[in-house]
């Protein structure tokens, strides 16, 4: 393994963006995580004339394309067959540059997935283990984890998934759940051994640990190695690689009938099945994209793929024996819209097909948008008001006002020629200075994946620009001295050819209009810095207007949109059903009171969990409590609350919580404490 990446010479690139599923559209929070920077990589790579390969594909197997072709009644070969092809056209269109667009169901990456694992399996790397798993008797098939349902063992919570309690946001096993029951037929399902195969992460432990830990301490993102050593410190388990599922690659081996490579195993690989398309496709050798020393790979991923990426595909590839592993994995955080989490199934976000058609001819503010705020250390949040803000003070006030400004000039004084440059000044000096480091500044930002901060020295030399003609008033010295004028418009229009290169990355729609005007042949990034990108007498072309001012009206119909969005789902939230009837007796064994609250305290490292101290009129007792999302600890001390108080007591997270405060949920799923009012003192009964 080497460590000396930083000096390593390259000769080709493979770069990977996650393959998204194909269960649904794409929004703004995948862009601005994995598509928009790594198209940006790719692009300014392309511009050095390095060799460089860009893959990306729909990710059509696993559970959730199932469950949803089942929903719409249609097979999930529908399912992923629609939404490849939309998500496929979106990408396109905002000039996201893959060189192929593959996807999981193509013959050729089952054959590849097929042969990894069939080496793998040959070489006796796998380890078989029978285990019990869930099964429905009446749909005779295994249940995935997510066709489980039932009763959380934490929090209560009955609606609780087999791999994880969304109320309480603790991950489970299916046997964790009370009360198990089957999504496909309701039935309780039984336990029945099955023979899956594991993949023995354990046995990487060391090689994963020199690799990252030693190896990419200073290159990696901070969060991306910060998780991989948090996964390294707390111990490696084998993980089972097949399935027992109908929908995705058959497992390759005999006695495997209703198996399939488990969709992490597979999706991973669909960069290899992908990249040997490309090749097929342009009379190309994949080969060393994937196995030669001197490529560089470079998986662009959020931050919820960060383990499939840095521990289980590279102990995949290793295990395979003849693949290379990724120099870096630059995942990103998330990206918030509005203040709110992005959710598909609350219709929160802003969805890419939408954005191109009610924003035709807009690709580059959105791709410019999404980068200057891209979550790349932390969390970040898109705002309407921002986008707006992005477009009309930065790219038409500064970007675009610069550019018009100068090719307007260079029509009016001098017929669209460029003109010569004369004797220089001291600013002159300064700015040609300038203009010659921005592109090592923003190259340098670009080689260590910190796209926000290239965007930004970007922008900066536009502003250079602009500030540059601004003070040196060419429109005010022509009258006394036009010789000056003719420096100041030639510094000026090289600025703007430096421009059209180095903006080429982040808004290359732009950045070929600007090509067009200022007839610059081809975008190489080594042309960036110099002088003479422009000779004199040069033919400028008419100047288009690059940017176009985005009105408030049109800020407003999106933040009402979601608005709307937020007010139709309170209004779809379904009432639950009405629980079986239960007697008289049933209810009088409840012994509910009023009580007081009188400390709380949020229960370490979860999200919903708060710890109360409660005064029942009885005892003082600790309940812990899920309405931690809803109320901070200092809103609830005082309150009165009413208490199921002879709740058996329960261990939740440790703590021993003894009985229930009772609440009322809202339909968007907050929370609202039920009371008897403030002139019921503590520990009355109610009945
Ligand atoms: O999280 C996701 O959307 C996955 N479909 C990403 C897969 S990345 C790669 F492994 F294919
Ligand atoms: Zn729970």
């Amino acid at each position: 393994m080497n460590n000396h990446h930083q000096t390593k010479a390259f000769k080709r690139y493979t770069v990977t963006s996650a393959l998204p599923y194909a269960n649904g559209p794409i929004h703004i929070g995948h862009l601005a995580g994995v598509y928009v920077p790594s198209d940006i990589y790719v692009r300014y790579l392309r511009m050095k004339k390095e060799d460089v390969v860009f893959i990306c594909g729909s990710d059509e197997h696993g559970v959730p394309i199932t469950i949803k072709a089942r929903q719409e009644n249609i097979t999930p070969q529908q399912v992923v067959d629609k939404y490849h092809q939309i998500n496929g056209d979106a990408f396109n269109k905002l000039g996201i540059s893959f060189d192929i667009y593959h996807r999981t169901t193509a013959p050729l990456h089952h054959e590849t997935a097929s042969q990894i694992f069939k080496t793998i399996y040959d070489k006796g790397i796998f380890e078989e283990n029978d285990s019990e798993q869930y099964f429905d008797e009446k749909e005779n098939q295994f249940l995935a984890d997510r066709y489980i349902t039932g009763t959380c063992p934490h929090c209560s919570y009955e609606k609780a998934y087999g791999d994880q309690c969304e109320n309480c946001g603790t991950s489970l096993n299916p046997q964790d759940l009370i009360e198990p029951k089957s999504v496909l037929s309701g039935n309780k399902p039984v336990l029945k051994k099955t023979k899956h195969w594991y993949l023995p992460l354990n046995k990487y432990e060391d090689v994963l640990s020199k690799w990252i830990l030693d190896g990419h301490k200073s290159d990696w993102k901070t969060n991306v190695y910060g998780q991989c050593k948090s996964w390294l410190d707390h111990g490696l388990q084998p993980r089972a690689v097949t399935r027992d599922l109908e929908w995705g690659v058959k497992v390759p081996v005999e006695d495997s009938e209703g198996k399939v490579l488990y969709v992490w195993f597979d999706a991973p690989i669909g960069y290899i099945s992908a990249t040997r398309e490309w090749a097929k496709e342009n009379g190309k050798d994949w080969e060393p994209y994937w196995k030669s020393d001197d490529t560089k790979l470079v998986h662009f991923i959020g931050k919820d793929n960060i383990v499939f990426h840095c521990i289980i595909f590279p102990v995949i590839l290793m295990a395979e024996g003849s693949y290379i592993l990724p120099e870096n994995v630059p995942a990103n955080e998330f990206l918030n819209l509005e203040g709110d989490k992005i959710s598909t199934s609350r219709n929160w976000a802003v969805w890419l097909h939408e954005y191109l058609e009610e924003f035709p001819g807009k690709q580059d503010v959105l791709r410019y948008a999404l980068c200057a705020t891209a979550p790349e250390t932390k969390d970040n949040d898109f705002t309407w008001k921002d986008f707006q803000s992005r477009n009309n003070s930065e790219l038409l006030a500064i970007f675009g006002n610069f550019v018009n400004r100068t090719l307007v000039l260079t029509h009016k004084y001098y017929e669209g020629k460029v003109p010569s440059l004369g004797e220089i000044t001291e600013q002159d000096k300064a700015v040609i200075e300038q203009i010659k480091a921005f592109p090592g500044i923003i190259a340098n930002s670009l080689d260590k994946y910190r796209f926000r901060e290239a965007v930004g020295e970007m922008m900066n030399l536009a502003r250079l620009g602009n500030k540059y003609l601004t003070d040196e008033e060419p429109w005010k010295v022509i009258k006394t001295n036009p010789e000056r004028v003719k420096t100041v418009l030639n510094i000026s229009l090289q600025i703007c050819a430096n421009l059209s290169l180095v903006c080429a990355p982040f808004i290359p729609f732009t950045a070929e209009k600007m090509s067009k005007m200022l007839n610059i042949k081809e975008l190489l990034w080594d042309d960036a810095g110099r002088l003479d990108l422009l000779k004199e007498n040069d033919l400028i072309n008419q100047p288009e207007l690059l940017f176009e001012k985005i009105e408030d009206e049109t800020i407003q119909k999106q933040i009402d949109k979601l608005q709307n969005t937020k007010q139709q789902n309170i209004i779809n939230a379904k009432a639950d059903p009405l629980k079986p009837e239960i007697s008289f007796d049933d209810f009088q064994k409840m012994d509910i009171r009023t009580a007081i609250v009188l400390k709380a305290e949020k229960v370490a490292k979860t999200k919903k969990l708060l710890k109360l101290e409660v005064d029942t009129g009885v005892d003082i007792r600790t309940v812990v409590s899920g309405i931690a999302e809803y109320f901070n600890p200092e809103d609830v001390i005082g309150k009165k609350v009413l208490i199921l108080a002879n709740l058996q007591p329960r261990l939740i997270k440790d703590i021993e919580s003894h009985g229930m405060i009772l609440m009322a949920e809202r339909r968007d799923g907050s929370l609202y404490f039920v009371s008897a009012g403030d002139d019921v003192e503590k520990g009355c009964k109610i009945s």
